[in-house]
C-alpha cells in the first residue's frame, strides 16, 4: 500500500495531552500511539514538525488480507471455513441475529468476520484444541454485537467523538454480554464479548480487569480486534500498512496486551512472503532477507544497485535511518476464490475437482439461495452458476449478487435453449458464459482472464493511491507556501 506522512494537525500539543493519532518518525518508526500522553520531548518534536501521522486514500478499499498475503493461503482458507461454520451455527441459534448487525453497520459485520478469522489463525498457530477454537471464533463473531444498541450514525461518525458519545460507544461490551445472557451459549463465548476491550494494564473497559484476570480467549480476540481495525480503512482514518500496525501493537506490549499474546500474533503473521518486492524511499528496489520480529518495519534488505547490478547491496534498515520502506509489492500467482452453484451436486463437484489442481479454491453450493446468503461472507473472486435451478434461477442469482456487489464476476452455465437468458444476462452484467457440457480448457481460459483482470484492478488501485498521495503532498506544499507568504 502506498501511503504518506503528513503533519499532526492537532491544535493541542501540550505535554500530557493525549495523542490524537499514532505518530511516526520520518523513517517510519512509531513514536507515540494514539491516546498516549505527549511527553515534553514529543510535544517539542511535534512543534518542530518532526513527527507525522500516516495518510492513505480512504476511497480505495483493497482486501489487505488477500493482497498482502499475511497468511499462508491454505491457513487463511481454513480460517474462512471455520468462520462460515460458526456463522451458520449462529444463524440457527434463536435469539441471535448477527445479520441485524450487518444491516445496522456493515463495517462492524465485516470487521467481526475478519476478527473471527484472525483469532482462529492465532489460536491455530498455538495449537489450541478444536473446541476452544470454535468458542473463540463464536466469541469473535459476536464481540461487537452490543453495537446494535449504539445508533448507526454514531458508529459512522467521521469527526471527533464527544465525551458523551464515547461513553455510549463504550457500553457495547456490557450490552452485548447482557443480551447474550438470554441465549444458550458457553460462558467462555460471552466472556469474550464482555472482556474484549479489557487491557493488560487495567485501563480497559468495562470492568477494568488487569493482567491474567482477563480471560485468555478475550485476550486473543482483543488483539485481533485492534490489528484488524488498524489495517482497515475507517470513516475517520485511513488503513495502516500491516507492518506499521504490528509495530504499533509491539509498542502496546505490556500496556494493552500481554507479551505472550503479542508474540502469538507476530508468529502467526507472514509479513514479508518470499515473493514480495520492497520499494524504498530512495526509489531502489529490494528483497527482504530477514527481520527481527520486534522491529517489523526495519528488515535487512538486499538492494539492486544501479551502479553495480552484479553486486547487490545489503542494507540493515535497523541501523540505516536514511532508508525506509515505501511500498511492499506482492507478486506471484493469484489464486482465485470461486463459488460454484449448481443444484446437481455431482456436476458442481466435478467442476471444482477439475479447477482445484490449478491452485484455485472452490466452494460448492447446491442451493442458490444459500449461495446468495453467503456471498458477502465469502466475497469470491468469481461465481460460476447453473441457470436452471429450482429455488432461484441463475439469472436471478446473478442480478441479486450484482445488487450486493456491483463489480461481481458471475459466469453462467447455459444450455442451447437459453438464448433469451443470455441476452438478459449480458444486460445484467454477466462476466461470461459456458455452454453445457462445460469444457474444462474453456473454464481455465476464463479463470486466467479473471486473474489478469484482478491484477490490473490491483495495479490501478496502487496507481490511484500514488496519485492521491502526490495530490495530498502538493496540497500540503501549497498550504505551507500560503502560510509563508
Ligand atoms: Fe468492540
Amino acid at each position: 500500500m502506498k501511503y504518506s506522512f503528513i503533519s499532526y494537525g492537532s491544535s493541542n500539543i501540550t505535554p500530557g495531552a493525549p495523542a490524537d493519532y499514532d505518530l511516526f518518525t520520518r523513517d517510519g518508526r512509531v513514536a507515540v500511539t494514539k491516546g498516549e500522553p505527549l511527553s515534553p520531548a514529543i510535544a517539542g518534536l511535534l512543534r518542530s514538525h518532526s513527527l507525522f501521522r500516516l495518510c492513505a486514500d480512504l476511497s480505495v478499499q483493497t482486501d489487505v488480507y488477500r493482497n498482502s498475503k499475511l497468511f499462508e493461503s491454505k491457513d487463511y482458507l481454513a480460517a474462512e471455513l471455520a468462520v462460515e461454520e460458526s456463522l451458520h451455527s449462529l444463524e440457527r441459534h434463536e435469539g441471535i441475529d448477527l445479520r441485524a448487525l450487518q444491516r445496522h453497520d456493515p463495517y462492524t459485520f465485516r470487521h467481526s468476520l475478519n476478527v473471527g478469522r484472525l483469532s482462529y489463525l492465532i489460536g491455530k498457530h498455538i495449537n489450541l484444541p478444536d473446541l476452544v477454537l470454535e468458542q473463540i471464533v463464536l466469541g469473535a463473531l459476536l464481540h461487537d454485537i452490543g453495537k446494535l444498541t449504539v445508533p448507526a450514525d454514531l458508529l459512522k461518525k467521521t469527526g471527533r467523538l464527544l465525551p458523551e458519545e464515547y461513553v455510549l460507544i463504550k457500553t457495547h461490551p456490557i450490552n452485548g454480554f447482557l443480551k447474550l445472557q438470554e441465549v444458550d451459549l458457553p460462558p467462555e463465548v460471552t466472556r469474550i464479548v464482555q472482556q474484549h476491550h479489557e487491557r493488560w494494564n487495567g485501563q480497559g473497559y468495562p470492568l477494568g480487569l488487569q493482567g491474567e484476570q482477563i480471560h485468555p480467549y478475550a485476550q486473543i480476540v482483543g488483539i485481533a480486534d485492534v490489528f484488524d481495525a488498524l489495517i482497515s480503512a475507517r470513516s475517520y482514518r485511513p488503513a495502516i500498512p500491516p507492518y506499521h500496525a504490528l509495530e504499533i501493537i509491539i509498542k502496546l506490549r505490556n500496556r494493552d496486551f500481554s507479551p505472550n499474546i503479542v508474540s502469538c500474533l507476530l508468529d502467526a503473521v507472514t509479513l514479508y512472503p518470499p515473493n514480495c518486492l520492497i520499494h524504498l524511499n530512495t526509489g531502489e528496489l529490494g528483497k527482504v532477507i530477514s527481520y527481527d520480529k520486534n522491529f517489523p518495519t526495519r528488515p535487512r534488505v538486499l538492494v539492486n544497485s544501479e551502479s553495480s547490478p552484479d553486486n547487490p547491496l545489503v542494507l540493515d534498515l535497523q541501523h540505516d535511518a536514511e532508508h525506509f520502506i515505501q511500498v511492499i509489492e506482492y507478486t506471484g500467482e493469484r489464486n482465485l476464490k470461486i463459488l460454484i452453484v449448481d443444484d446437481e451436486q455431482e456436476c458442481a463437484n466435478a467442476l471444482a475437482d477439475a479447477i482445484a489442481p490449478a491452485g484455485h479454491h472452490c466452494r460448492v453450493f447446491c442451493s442458490s439461495a444459500q449461495a446468495l446468503n453467503q456471498y458477502n461472507v465469502i466475497w469470491p473472486d468469481l461465481v460460476i452458476t447453473d441457470v436452471r435451478m429450482p429455488e432461484m434461477d441463475g439469472l436471478t442469482l446473478l442480478k441479486n449478487i450484482r445488487d450486493i456487489d456491483g463489480t461481481a464476476r458471475v459466469v453462467l452455465n447455459t444450455g442451447y435453449g437459453d438464448m433469451i437468458t443470455v441476452i438478459e444476462a449480458i444486460n445484467a452484467g454477466a462476466y461470461g458464459f459456458f455452454l453445457k457440457p462445460v469444457e474444462i480448457p474453456e473454464v481455465m481460459k476464463l479463470l486466467q482472464k479473471a486473474q489478469a483482470d484482478l491484477d490490473s484492478l490491483h495495479s490501478r488501485q496502487i496507481i490511484k493511491e500514488a496519485l492521491l498521495d502526490e495530490n495530498i503532498q502538493l496540497k500540503q506544499q501549497l498550504e505551507q507556501l500560503t502560510i509563508a507568504n
